[in-house]
């Protein structure tokens, strides 16, 4: 068993330690963020994820998992296997931004103090990683080789996905490392795609962005569908039962986000712009993306043309169900445009607490504080609570014109419209029309 260092204790760096723990490795977890690893040690989780507290208090009970800071420096930190699982966050050009994983590769690279595989488990831009070796790696004070190994897990399911991944991906031209990276992972049952740092770079830009194609696409086709009277849902089941399509991805509404399809889309336009290249399908899926968000305030306005000081719920802040991630969450451009119209927006998350929300709209403690008056509800995000709601008693909280805008095709419309609310939902006929 391997002595592993993982570096950023985020979504991708928790989940990672953890189940590493759980495959019987001793596990350093390093963050620069003390109050993350204070709480790491008490045992708590800092992010909301299906079974990731238990695998903590195993690791740490089995003495294979332990939570430092880089304060005192690196010396002592760095074990056999030393991954990078820190932000890569959006640059305001749509680059990804390199700052965190270069402070540290540089840092890891100033005082290494053993030969180590160092393992690149951040979303990085093709490219990076020869960047990354030419100007740290071959300064280094021991020998580091480098393995890009993106990582594909869902939030909300990323400890099975860890476990249960459709393949693993590793980019060397280190055989001894390829080798250390093999058998780090052995107890894992998947296909291990081998190939050179910039193709594994680039595997990960390449399956977001086909993800994001698909969910744009079938957000056009329930577009047109809106526009010809056809049925997203059943067009989108015809479609996916072709094996060469397959069905995921293929639910529509208002939109992708989340931490990677956004930024990762936006960085793969901007390098390929930046190489020459206009990756014109690209820029599409992210305009049309960036357009559905915006369906729901198009919606209601012509539904409601005077909102001021009307009450609209706003159900949903995580930008799917399952996680407190709000990042790039699809409600968090929608709340600020019906506040633009007058609107008094109340907004409710089951888990998602942790957000600022823009100045005037409040969030609320439970669905019912938020539909209580309120002439419209926006479903954002498709958490089982909203799915299970009793329509009946939604009408009766609800004022006039009562209007549910289902953003995820997620709610059984014959069941709302039977309360007596009015259906609004993408692609699915008969919506949109009553206003
Ligand atoms: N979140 C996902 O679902 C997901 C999935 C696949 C890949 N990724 C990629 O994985 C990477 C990490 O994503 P995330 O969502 O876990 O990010 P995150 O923001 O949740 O976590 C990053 C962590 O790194 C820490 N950090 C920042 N700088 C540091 C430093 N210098 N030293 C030590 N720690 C430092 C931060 O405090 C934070 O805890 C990104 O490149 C992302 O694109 C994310």
């Amino acid at each position: 068993m391997a002595s592993v260092t993982v570096v950023g204790t985020g979504y991708v760096g928790l989940v990672t330690g953890v189940c590493l723990a759980r495959s019987g490795h001793t596990v350093t977890c390093v963050d620069i963020d003390p109050r993350k690893v204070e709480m790491l040690r008490s045992g708590t989780s800092p992010i909301y994820e299906p079974g990731i507290e238990e695998l903590l208090a195993d690791g740490m009970a089995a003495g294979r998992l332990r939570f430092e800071t880089p304060e005192g420096g690196w010396r002592g930190l760095i074990g056999d296997v030393t991954f990078v699982a820190v932000g890569t966050p959006m640059a305001a050009n749509g680059s990804a931004d390199l700052t965190a994983v270069r402070a540290v590769v540089e840092a890891l690279a100033r005082e290494a103090d053993r030969p180590f595989v160092l393992v690149m488990k951040s979303t990085v831009p093709p490219g990076t990683g020869q960047a990354l070796k030419q100007r740290f790696l071959s300064q280094a004070a021991a020998p580091i080789a480098y393995v890009s190994n993106p990582e594909f897990l869902r939030e909300g399911h990323a400890v099975h996905d860890w476990f249960h991944t459709d393949r693993i991906v590793l980019g060397s031209d280190d055989t001894a490392a390829l080798q250390t990276m093999r058998e780090l992972y052995a107890d894992i049952d998947a296909p291990i795609v081998t190939t050179d740092v910039t193709s594994a770079e680039t595997i990960k830009y390449a399956s977001n962005a086909f993800l994001s194609t698909k969910i744009s696409f079938i957000n056009e086709m329930a577009n047109l569908c809106d526009c010809i009277g056809a049925d997203i849902d059943a067009v989108a089941e015809g479609l996916g039962l072709d094996s060469r399509i397959g069905s995921q991805f293929l639910k529509a509404g208002i939109g992708y986000g989340g931490s990677c399809f956004p930024k990762d889309t936006r960085a793969l336009d901007f390098i390929s712009t930046m190489n020459g290249y206009q990756f014109t399908l690209l820029k599409s899926v992210i305009e049309v993306n960036n357009r559905q968000r915006l369906l729901p305030v198009v919606h209601l306005t012509r539904a409601m043309p005077d909102m001021h000081e009307r009450a609209i719920a706003v159900l949903g802040l995580s930008f799917k169900p399952d996680t407190d991630d709000v990042r790039e969450s699809p409600a968090l451009d929608i709340i600020p445009l019906l506040l633009e119209e007058g609107a008094d927006v109340r907004a409710y998350d089951p888990v998602a607490a942790r957000v600022a929300l823009p100045a005037g709209s409040r969030r609320v403690e439970s669905v019912w504080e938020a539909l209580r008056g309120a002439s419209a509800a926006v479903v954002a995000t498709d958490w089982r609570e909203f799915v299970e709601l009793d329509w009946r008693r939604v009408r009766e909280q609800m004022a006039d014109p009562a209007i549910v805008f289902d953003g995820r095709n997620c709610l059984d419309r014959t069941a709302v419209e039977d309360a007596g609310l009015v259906y609004m939902a993408v692609g699915r006929p008969g919506a949109h029309r009553e206003g």
